[in-house]
Formats: C-alpha cells, sequence, structure tokens
C-alpha cells in the first residue's frame, strides 16, 4: 500500500517498527518520549503536511526517499557501510522532531498552530533526541543538523558542497526532505494533502 494511503495509526505502527528494527539501545525509551511530546498528531509544518499526522508523515515519507536515494549512491560508489540502514531510518524519523511539541493543527480553526517557537529546528532535534537518552552517532547528529542545507553552519557554498559530498547520509536525509515537502506541496494543489 503506498505511503500516503496508509491511516495514521498504520504509519504510527510502522514508525515504532522501523524505529525498534534498530535494535539500537534506549530505543523503546525514545519511542515513548516522542510520543509523549505528540510526534504521532503534530502535523508537519506551517507549509506542509499541514494536518494531525502531518509529521509522522513527512518522516516516514523522508525514510522512503531518502531509501531509495542511498541506493542510487550506491550505484554511483558509495559503500552501503558510509550510510547504515539504521541510520537512515533514525536520521529520517528524528531530522524534525522538535516540532513534535511545537506546533499543532486546530480540527475548529482548520490551521496549523503555534505551542512553541521552532526557528533553529534542527540543533533543537539534536537536544530532544538526546533528552530521550537516546545516542545519535556524529553522522545521524550531522545528517539532523545538516538537513536544512547547512547554511547557518557555513555561510561558504563550497564549503556546504564539499560537506554534503563527503557525508552521504546528510547529504540524502536533506534531499529526501526535499522531495516530501515538494510532493507534499504537490498534493496540496491537487487537494489530496
Ligand atoms: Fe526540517
Ligand atoms: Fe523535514
Amino acid at each position: 500500500m503506498k505511503y500516503i494511503h496508509k491511516s495514521l495509526e498504520e504509519k504510527k505502527e510502522e514508525c515504532i517498527r522501523l524505529l525498534r528494527s534498530t535494535n539500537r539501545p534506549h530505543i523503546d525509551d525514545l519511542i515513548s518520549f516522542i510520543s509523549h511530546m505528540g510526534y504521532f498528531v503534530a502535523p508537519g509544518s506551517y507549509k506542509h503536511h499541514r494536518f494531525k499526522g502531518g509529521l509522522v508523515s513527512h518522516s516516514l515519507e523522508t525514510y522512503y526517499e531518502a531509501m531509495a536515494l542511498r541506493e542510487q549512491k550506491m550505484k554511483e560508489g558509495f559503500s552501503p557501510d558510509s550510510m547504515p540502514e539504521e541510520s537512515v531510518i533514525i536520521s529520517s524519523l528524528m531530522h524534525d522532531l522538535c516540532k513534535a511539541d511545537a506546533i499543532r493543527f486546530s480540527e475548529e480553526l482548520r490551521k496549523v498552530c503555534r505551542v512553541k517557537k521552532t526557528h533553529g529546528h534542527s540543533s533543537r532535534s539534536v537536544r530532544k533526541v538526546r533528552e530521550a537518552k537516546f545516542r545519535l552517532t556524529e553522522d545521524e547528529k550531522n545528517a539532523i543538523l545538516w538537513h536544512m542545507g547547512g547554511e547557518h553552519i557555513y555561510k561558504d557554498k563550497q564549503k556546504r558542497i564539499e560537506f554534503f559530498h563527503n557525508n552521504p547520509l546528510s547529504d540524502i536525509i536533506r534531499k529526501a526532505d526535499g522531495k516530501s515537502i515538494g510532493k507534499s506541496k504537490m498534493r496540496h494543489h491537487k487537494s489530496m494533502v
């Protein structure tokens, strides 16, 4: 079944199944932490996936896109070890975590409402994962920190290009995030969210 046709409950189950499949220490602590934050009901953003459950929908879509990009990278000669599947799961599903308790979709107003600040959300997402006592690898931390393109880290465009060339996990997460956002906007255009 295509991801977009899955119910919110099915998306939640899939997200939990994927996270558990990593077998990483404290993964259950992370699942219960994100659940309490509101990860499974929060919208994805003000601009895309603007519906209840949009965050988990966007995160899963980012995961599927990232796995497809990983295949492409391997065909280009990148080693699978430079972007392990468990790291693709963790970084895709956690890259926007800080939005889980920062925005809500109001059914009554039919719009996304701010609960907390979302500015600097990539570094806040890393901090939130740490709060759950879960340890990110250096590559996973970078993939989350750089998913917006890294302009807040390096002003120099050439340095950013080099970073993404040398960090395939960060590169596929950034591109997958962009693809998911683009698809959501296209669906919204056709009124399919
Ligand atoms: Fe983001
Ligand atoms: Fe995102």
